[in-house]
């Protein structure tokens, strides 16, 4: 049986057997552009409330920035602070305190310094795998070990990790609990990335590994510190950990994607995953479908690749249907984020993360 997955509903056992399964229940969708109507109609009904909470995670932010720049870390600080405020989209805050108050939180402050840890940790992760993967831009500006030197990157990375740290390390021991496991999951998974560099015979359960480990746990911790700071019932905090997790996991496809299709517009350069040999979805796909002189091709192309033969390996992806695939993985887990919030009261909470779930297949930067 073809090796293929729809991706894992719920948190995949580290290690453990293999899932083999079909595409299912969805009809493929072109999920990569979405219809100019469609970006309307969403930014005009929700904007504002979406808008509203990121303006408040900003001005936290800025905030704190500020409060930090008074303090003996300056100059630290101000190494960071350019990263720092340089457009995020903020997704990890905003589904945070969207989660808060879908969980029953009826006091955003009292959730906002574990909003803007998950923000400090995330910055911390990019600096330091701008680091890794040698790139020269993030968010369409120069990444700060380019500005400065590594050295300053991993001095930068480091101090928003502790920063992170020390405003989550205020909440209850769970939720720290649960923040130093995410944290050193990231790591874990990173080294399952390095460990999976240039490896042709990687398997989607090795590829969700990593996107658990890196990107989907940090949304999933998000949510559920953020529901249990609201003191909800198990039940619920479980409800909005899977939101979380599925989220997560469409939201690292598209990043993957992007690296494939995307623009220079999307402010960071595009094709950094094929040139640092990282195996993601659409190329384990299609090593798995081609056979013959098409699957030598591919093999050649990731293993000798430079910029003059991304048409060859565009069209080698495409015929092997790999582009849609991820689409309708993405378009699984967005589903799957969507199912999970079903048992919960209606709110406008609820409402705005089965937005944002949505939104971010269509994500341009
Ligand atoms: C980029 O994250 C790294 C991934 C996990 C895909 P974002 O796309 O959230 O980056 P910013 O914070 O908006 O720049
Ligand atoms: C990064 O994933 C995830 C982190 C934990 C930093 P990527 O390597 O895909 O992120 P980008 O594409 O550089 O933003
Ligand atoms: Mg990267
Ligand atoms: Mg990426």
């Amino acid at each position: 049986m073809m090796r293929l997955l729809t991706g894992p509903s719920q948190r995949p056992p580290r290690g453990g057997s293999t899932q083999c399964a079909h595409l299912r229940g969805h009809t493929p969708v072109d999920i990569g552009t979405p219809s100019p109507l469609e970006w309307m109609v969403s930014l005009s009904n929700r904007q504002m409330s979406l808008e509203g909470l990121r303006d408040q995670v900003e001005e936290s932010l800025e905030n704190f920035v500020q409060d930090r720049l008074t303090k003996s870390d300056a100059p630290a600080m101000s190494l960071a602070r350019d990263m720092l405020l340089s457009g995020g989209k903020r997704y990890r805050p905003i589904v945070a305190l969207l989660a808060y108050q879908a969980a029953g939180g009826k006091d955003l402050k009292s959730v906002m310094d574990l909003a803007l840890a998950s923000e400090l940790i995330h910055t911390a992760t990019l600096i330091h795998d701008d680091i890794n993967d040698q790139a020269k831009t993030r968010r369409g500006l120069p990444t700060l070990h380019s500005l400065h030197s590594q050295s300053h990157g991993i001095i930068a990375g480091d101090y928003l990790f502790v920063l992170g740290f020390g405003l989550g390390g205020k909440f209850d021991a769970r939720i720290v609990d649960r923040m130093a496991e995410t944290s050193a999951n990231i790591a874990a998974g990173e080294l399952l990335q390095i460990k999976h560099i240039a490896d042709l015979g990687t398997t989607p359960e090795d590829y969700y590994a990593i996107i658990d480990g890196k990107t989907a746990g940090p949304f999933a911790s998000a949510c559920s510190c953020a529901a249990m700071q609201a003191d909800a019932e198990g039940i619920i905090i479980d409800t909005l950990d899977e939101f979380g997790w599925e989220v997560g996991r469409a939201f690292q496809l598209v990043d993957d994607l992007l690296d494939l299709t995307g623009n220079p517009s999307m402010g960071k350069p595009r094709g950094t995953d094929v040139h640092e040999g990282k195996m993601t979805l659409p190329i384990i796909h299609a090593l798995t479908m081609l056979h013959g002189i098409e699957r030598e091709q591919l093999a050649d192309v990731l293993q000798n690749f430079s910029d003059d033969r991304w048409g060859e390996l565009t069209e080698l992806l495409e015929s092997a249907g790999s582009f849609e695939y991820a689409k309708q993985l993405i378009q699984n887990h967005i589903d799957r984020a969507q199912e999970s919030l079903e048992s919960l009261p209606d709110s406008d909470a609820k409402s705005l993360m089965i937005e944002i779930a949505k939104l971010s297949r269509g994500r341009r930067t």
